[in-house]
């Protein structure tokens, strides 16, 4: 039977720390108690350091669902890794570790595995690297030809005033490499250049990283998630967001608020429409899109893709995320799981593809998997 390591971050209890995480047992308010001086509490300034991480649920999900497919090991991303995966002999490790601190934390556990020769699902260190350095990716997609949003990297506060010159407004700031939405939220909408300098040196200060600077891509907003390696990689049904489904003057933008603020257990936001209700023209482009930007950038096994509309309704790529979130409750509105239902894909049946796909590109054997 084949032995499966299994590579996770997992977020620290909520007594442990502030971060705003409503899917872990952090204090979120319910519904009633909501109001702004919670929000305030937990956005846009709260400590979303942890934002990135798993919870128990999903962790635990993961694992029963690679539980058919060989015996378990886990191996969760921290202190001694390297040295429990040596020890653990086994024959692939499917990873999911969001790293620990650095711009190429999402690296490192590919890296250790590639050390180690111990083959590992979804993409190498090189491409998970690339993918969370927003503006590395979107010189890669330029490159190939890709559509992406006319951007400045902000590297101190000097540089907002070339920002200001090169790009019309209104513009989006964000940290060049976080994900889960940290350090995006309302005010990363910058209308004039005053707020730019703004949002800019609040974003250079608190996140300690450059400032990508983007054309604010002002129409509809869409994911879309791949499955799959060369000729055979596919895109699931494609997801687009529902922003009326937002609080009563909230901006049309999935940042840290929407994500992780107003879409609270017990009161989900119903911001997901999938299959994305488009016509087959636009799908055809988005779906097209997706698939350059997953092969532009070398991801492997599954990925998703981030995509806007212009105010003409050209649609471009946001980013790539290569490991993307998986929460299991379909009740979480977690993306990727929404897109693989709506295909026909059980939870365990997309982790257990994802695992094979990485096994078969590596040459491992795994056992049977779901009925
Ligand atoms: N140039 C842009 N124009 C308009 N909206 C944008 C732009 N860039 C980002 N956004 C908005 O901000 C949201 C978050 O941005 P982005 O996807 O880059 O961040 P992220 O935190 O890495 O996301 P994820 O949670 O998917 O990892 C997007 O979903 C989109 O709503
Ligand atoms: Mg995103």
């Amino acid at each position: 039977m084949a032995r499966i390591g299994f590579a996770y971050n997992q977020r620290p209890p909520a007594s442990a720390t502030t971060a705003a995480g409503p899917r872990t047992d952090a204090p979120i308010p319910d519904d009633d108690s909501l109001d702004a001086s919670a929000l305030l509490a937990l956005a846009p300034d709260a400590d979303d350091e942890f934002a990135e991480w798993d919870d128990p649920a999903t962790i635990d999900a993961v694992e029963a669902a690679l539980r058919p497919l060989g015996e378990v090991i886990r191996l969760e991303a921290v202190g001694d890794f390297a040295e429990r995966l040596r020890r653990a002999r086994v024959d692939i490790v499917f990873n999911i570790a969001e790293g620990l601190h650095g711009p190429n934390r999402e690296s490192h556990i590919p890296a250790i595995c590639e050390f180690l020769g111990v083959p590992y699902t979804a993409s190498d260190p090189f491409t998970l690297a690339l993918c969370l350095d927003k503006a590395r990716t979107k010189e890669a997609l330029s490159a190939r030809g890709v559509r992406t949003a006319p951007w400045v990297l902000v590297q101190d506060p000097d540089d907002l005033a070339r920002a200001e010159r090169a790009l019309p407004f209104p513009v989006f700031a964000k940290p060049v490499h976080e994900g889960s939405s940290k350090g995006i939220t309302e005010r990363s909408l910058c209308r004039t250049p005053v707020e730019l300098h703004e949002t800019g040196r609040f974003l250079l200060e608190r996140y300690r990283q450059p400032v990508l600077v983007e054309r604010y891509l002002a129409g509809e907003e869409f994911t879309a998630a791949v499955l799959g390696n060369g000729r055979d990689a596919r895109v699931l049904p494609v997801i687009r967001m529902n922003f009326a489904s937002l609080p009563e003057g909230a901006l049309p933008i999935y940042g840290f608020e929407a994500k992780w603020v107003w879409d609270v257990p017990g009161a989900a936001l119903d911001i997901h429409e999938c299959p994305a209700p488009v016509d087959a023209r636009l799908l055809a482009e988005l779906e097209h899109l997706t698939l350059a930007a997953y092969r532009a950038t070398g991801c492997r096994d599954w990925a998703r893709v981030d995509l806007r509309l212009d105010d003409a309704g050209v649609p471009h790529v946001v980013e790539i995320n290569p490991l993307p979130g998986i929460m299991p409750d379909p009740a979480a509105n977690s993306c990727l799981p929404m897109a693989a239902r709506t295909a026909g894909l059980s939870y365990e049946a997309l982790i257990q593809a994802v695992a094979r796909l990485g096994a078969e590109r590596c040459g491992v054997a795994l056992a049977g998997g779901v009925a």
